[in-house]
């Protein structure tokens, strides 16, 4: 039987990290695509080239052009502008939806099974770029958002309560933005709710500074923005799905009325499988929360509104 094929289209920061934790997993074969001529091809064979001291036997390559791509199990789309200081992901919107526009539809051609990853910002509205330039259904277009929103999230609450990371779960609706929303009460240490563990001032603390978590790491690096929390997230998409994990986990998906939104991509918890996007694990939120995950969900409508203009 051959090893799955996963496409990584765009080889900078965030791109040729996914690659390489795909590759190191032995998970899959990579193509990694760019548009800049030598890019991904040095990237790829430096990659290649580390297989025998991590010992895998995944073919990495890299490529300019999408024939290579042909018969992919997975496109990961990560090519587009990076976020600089000071710039607001949605200043990313034109131009990156051109992009997308762009690779997925040459990515589409060649691989028309494949369910899409969706990495680049301003990713809810990237999504819908993606969905409409391959034509697939919404079980193979999915956005990488809440797996990095709520790593974050864990990450605070282990550090602000000096426990392994890996007993905390977290839970980040919405859109990826300022406007998404951590639900603290739903948000865990070994299964006891955050809310029982810290004063409310501490636990509005650690949502906001989820919320800024990729302003945070722009600031400090000044030149481009996070990608090896991004690069772990979109890594964990693709094996739950490679390997029909049925993982529970927060991506941006089309909603048809679940959680009351009807045809936008905004962050929920979904079912990841071999099929893509299996289900749409809806949960009840209270008055509150509803009001914050709508008002995520308009401003993803705002983008897209701007987009068909
Ligand atoms: N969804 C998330 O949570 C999340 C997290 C981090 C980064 N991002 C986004 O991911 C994207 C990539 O970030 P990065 O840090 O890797 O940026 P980067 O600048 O390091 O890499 C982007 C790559 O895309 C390539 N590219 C540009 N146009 C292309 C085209 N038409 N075809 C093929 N390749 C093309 C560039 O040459 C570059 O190598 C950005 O939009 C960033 O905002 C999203």
């Amino acid at each position: 039987m051959a090893r799955n094929k996963v496409t990584v289209i765009g080889a900078g920061n965030v791109g040729a990290t996914t690659a390489q934790r795909i590759a190191e997993a032995g998970l899959a074969d990579v193509v990694l695509v760019d548009i800049v001529e030598g890019l991904p091809q040095g990237k790829g064979l430096d990659l290649a080239e580390a297989a025998p001291v991590v010992v895998h036997d995944a073919r990495v390559f890299g490529s300019n052009d999408y024939a290579d791509t042909a018969g992919s199990d997975i496109v990961v789309v990560t090519s587009g502008l990076a976020r600089q200081p000071g710039m607001s992901r949605d200043d990313l919107l034109t131009k990156n939806a051109g992009i997308v526009r762009s690779v997925v539809e040459q990515a589409a051609n060649v691989s028309p099974d494949a369910i899409l990853i969706v990495v680049t910002n301003p990713l809810d509205a990237m999504c819908h770029v993606a969905m409409e330039a391959s034509g697939f259904p919404r079980e193979r277009v999915i956005g990488m958002a809440g797996v990095l929103d709520s790593a974050r999230f864990r990450t605070f609450i282990a550090m602000e309560l000096g426990v392994s990371v890996e007993d905390t779960h977290a839970f980040v609706l919405g859109g990826h933005g300022d406007t998404m929303v951590p639900l603290s009460r739903y948000s865990t240490v070994a299964g006891v709710p955050i809310t029982e563990l810290l004063p409310a001032e501490r636990v509005k603390a650690l949502e906001e500074r989820t919320a800024n978590g990729g302003a945070e790491v722009v600031a400090l690096l000044k030149t481009g923005s996070a990608f090896y929390a991004p690069a772990a997230g979109a890594f964990e998409m693709v094996e739950a799905i490679l390997l029909d994990r049925k993982r529970v986990l927060p991506c941006a998906v089309m909603l048809r009325g679940e959680f009351g939104v009807d045809g936008l991509f905004v962050g929920v918890p979904v079912v990841l499988g071999a099929a893509g996007v299996e289900r749409v694990f809806e949960i009840e939120l209270t008055a509150e929360e509803q009001t914050a995950f709508r008002k995520s969900a308009d401003a993803v409508r705002e983008l897209v509104a701007v987009l068909a203009r």
